[in-house]
């Protein structure tokens, strides 16, 4: 059931509520007010990350959630960077106050895209297609060299395995639901399992959104020298590393696990254009519906059957 309550204040937004369904309520707030360096966009579509989801629970009330999006520029940034007024764009804020038909994000953090571009393409893009770039960046050159994919379905893990593969990289891909290796062997990998510990050669690097017994098997097999990057931590479990794991010898010398936060990472507008621009990069299934329905949508636990849940939001009021 959506609530929607109307106080004679100027745009829709869904706000963090505890008690209403989802522990959302969509409602009237103020206008957003643009810093010198923001540029104002008007919403159409966003697509929820499992981190939007999780910072529910530590959001304060009134709070509007949401990281990322696509939609037009109604007001260019007043310091005179960015895209202009009436320019499509992706963004990424993570600031949140994305799931509103308006709102304030920084230029840096805001690309222009092509005007032929759906919505709700350009929508499923920001977080987990940049992280997806920036995590594979980190390897630098994996040409010819092997690299692991740990939880390849997910949004970010997808787009992992189709840049690896463009990189050159032989990609290792594991994922748990054996139907879908055959659509990742066609996204570019070249070796499809079910979980890390039934690979059976080691690895140039690892980019991990599983976490738990995921990340201990990753890291088991690394190179010499060679990294894994704990990302995500969809499974929700400890990480608990055998004893001998980080003796170190010829064959396991200089080995490390780093973590990765796209919130730290600067300067992402470039890449995200780039993505944007990028017709070849298979997103998945979209699911798209209307924005009054996600407080039901997280109610029942955000659940993603089959690619990308997104959200059209309504413009009722020609503005
Ligand atoms: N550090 C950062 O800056 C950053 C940025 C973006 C995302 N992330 C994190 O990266 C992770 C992936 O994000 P996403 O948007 O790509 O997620 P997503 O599309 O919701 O996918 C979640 C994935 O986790 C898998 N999974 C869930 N529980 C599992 C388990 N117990 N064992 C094995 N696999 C399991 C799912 O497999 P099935 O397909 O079989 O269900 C699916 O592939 C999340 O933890 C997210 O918070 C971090």
């Amino acid at each position: 059931m959506t609530n929607i309550e109307t106080d004679g204040l100027s745009m829709l937004a869904w706000t963090t509520t505890p008690g209403s369904p989802g522990g959302l309520t969509l409602r009237e707030v103020p206008e957003p007010a643009p810093l010198p360096h923001e540029v104002l966009v008007r919403v159409e579509a966003f697509a929820p990350n499992p981190g939007d989801i999780a910072a529910l629970a530590a959001a304060p009330p009134g709070a509007i959630p949401g990281w990322d999006g696509s939609g037009v520029v109604l007001e260019p940034a007043a310091d005179g960077h960015g895209p202009a007024a009436g320019e499509r764009v992706i963004f990424l804020g993570l600031s949140a106050r994305g799931w509103a038909q308006r709102r304030a994000v920084p230029h840096a953090m805001t690309a222009a895209t092509s005007t032929d571009t759906p919505w709700e393409r350009l929508a499923t893009l920001p977080v987990p297609a940049t992280t997806a770039l920036r995590a594979v960046r980190r390897f630098g050159s994996v040409l010819g060299r092997r690299l692991l994919v740990v939880g390849a379905t997910s949004a970010v893990g997808r787009f992992a395995v189709q840049l690896a593969a463009r990189s050159g990289a032989w990609v290792v891909a594991v994922a748990r639901d054996e139907r879908q290796h055959e659509a990742l062997r066609r996204l570019g990998a070249h070796e499809t399992h079910t979980t890390p510990a039934s690979v059976g050669s080691r690895v140039h690097g690892a980019i991990d959104m599983i976490g738990g017994q995921h990340l201990v098997d990753a890291f088991a097999l690394l190179e010499p020298g060679a990294t894994a990057i704990a990302l995500g931590h969809a499974a929700g479990a400890d990480e608990r590393f055998p004893y001998g794991a980080f003796v170190a010898d010829p064959t396991t010398a200089d080995r490390s696990i780093t973590t990765f936060f796209l919130g730290a990472e600067p300067h992402l507008a470039d890449e995200m254009a780039w993505l944007a621009a990028d017709r070849q990069l298979q997103i998945g299934d979209i699911d798209a519906r209307p924005w009054t329905e996600l407080a039901t949508w997280v109610q029942h636990g955000a659940p993603r059957d089959s690619g990308r849940v997104v959200f059209r939001v309504d413009h009722p009021r020609a503005i």
